[in-house]
């Protein structure tokens, strides 16, 4: 099986491209971040911790759990993989269309793998009747895996007891990955009470891609389980001394917010210009829109003209009618619906 397609993979040839593909925003990472990755170089002699248990403490009590219940990731990718091979042989419904790195992992590990798929009707929105409905039709299924917000539909759920309701016995991931941009309920406060592993991503709302820390939250036995699963020293030093230093940075996490939402609004009422473009506002640093043309030739000429969006071909249930684009300073937005729309001509 090859590697997925992903936002961002122009990177090295275009340093200067306007990149509305890859769901990290523009802000930077961090100030102090730079000090602290610096002062790090003189500890490269020697190993990380094994396992990260430092960092681990300081992310649980920052979360109000304890490090018995947090693990931490190269990124959430990992533990998405390392949570998918606890899941070999298992029955997997996927809530889609969704990041396409759960179905790759789960299919790698063996399990069964099927799509429970949203509908365009519905606006990509989760109907929670019609999965209860899907579920009790199929007890075969054993984990119900949802991304919450979604990408790339941006859709949540605003009352999480429903869907636990409807979801019973199963087991579930929940990859709030783009969580911080959103007002959403989070799943955190149910993981000793069903059995859930929450993902989180450092890399979206921190800028930080290129250092690979994500970390997840389950109750202990299942983050036991887990840890018995996963390979030593995951996380070099420059990601495990960044995560004390990222989770206490308050006002740079106000600061991301607060200019995403602001950005995020100019740019939806730049978009109401174009009444036949639908969008799909959802709840993260991102926008779904589908045009009514396809987008492939549109986005090579794009390319060569400096912007770069993800096109939508390879997600489940949509195609090549949309498209998906981050949260940018909205000056940028205008400029790239003004490209956009030379599509139509
Ligand atoms: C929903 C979702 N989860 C996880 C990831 C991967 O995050 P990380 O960079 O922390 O591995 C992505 C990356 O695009 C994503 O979209």
């Amino acid at each position: 099986m090859g590697l997925n397609p992903h936002g961002g993979d122009h990177h090295r040839e275009h340093k200067k491209m306007i990149d509305f593909s890859v769901n990290v925003h523009p802000l930077g990472f961090p100030q102090g971040l730079r000090r602290i990755l610096n002062d790090q170089v003189d500890q490269l002699p020697y190993y990380p911790e094994i396992d990260g248990l430092h960092a681990r403490e300081d992310l649980a009590e920052a979360l109000e759990l304890s490090r018995d219940e947090v693990i931490l990731g190269n990124g959430a990718v990992e533990l998405i993989y390392l949570y998918a091979r606890l899941c070999r042989g298992k029955n997997v419904l996927i809530i889609g269309p969704t990041f396409n790195e759960y179905e790759r992992a789960f299919r790698l590990a063996g399990a069964d793998v099927s799509i429970f798929a949203t509908m365009e009707e519905e606006d990509f929105e989760l109907s929670i009747p019609r999965l209860e409905a899907t579920l009790l039709d199929r007890p075969e299924v054993e984990v119900v895996v949802l991304c919450h917000p979604n990408n790339p539909t941006g859709t949540g759920i605003s009352r999480i007891e429903d869907i636990l309701q409807a979801v019973g016995d199963c087991e579930m991931l929940v990859d709030e990955s783009f969580w911080e941009f959103s007002e959403l309920p989070s799943f955190l406060p149910y993981i000793n009470k069903h059995q859930i592993l929450v993902l989180r991503s450092m890399t979206k709302f921190y800028a930080l891609a290129g250092l690979r820390v994500g970390y997840g939250c389950g109750s202990k036995q299942l983050i036991d389980r887990m840890v018995n699963e996963k390979e030593p020293w995951t996380l070099n030093q420059f990601a495990l001394a960044s995560i004390p230093h990222l989770i206490r940075a308050d006002a740079y996490q106000r600061e991301v917010r607060e200019w995403v939402r602001n950005e995020k609004l100019q740019f939806l009422q730049s978009l109401e210009m174009e009444p036949s473009w639908i969008v799909y506002p959802g709840h993260a640093n991102f926008v779904l829109i589908k045009f009514p043309f396809e987008l492939n030739a549109l986005r090579e000429r794009m390319k060569e003209e400096g912007i770069y969006f993800r096109i939508c071909t390879d997600f489940q249930e949509l195609g090549p009618s949309f498209g998906r684009f981050t949260i940018r300073d909205h000056r940028e937005g205008i400029k790239l619906i003004e490209h956009l729309r030379g599509g139509l001509k």
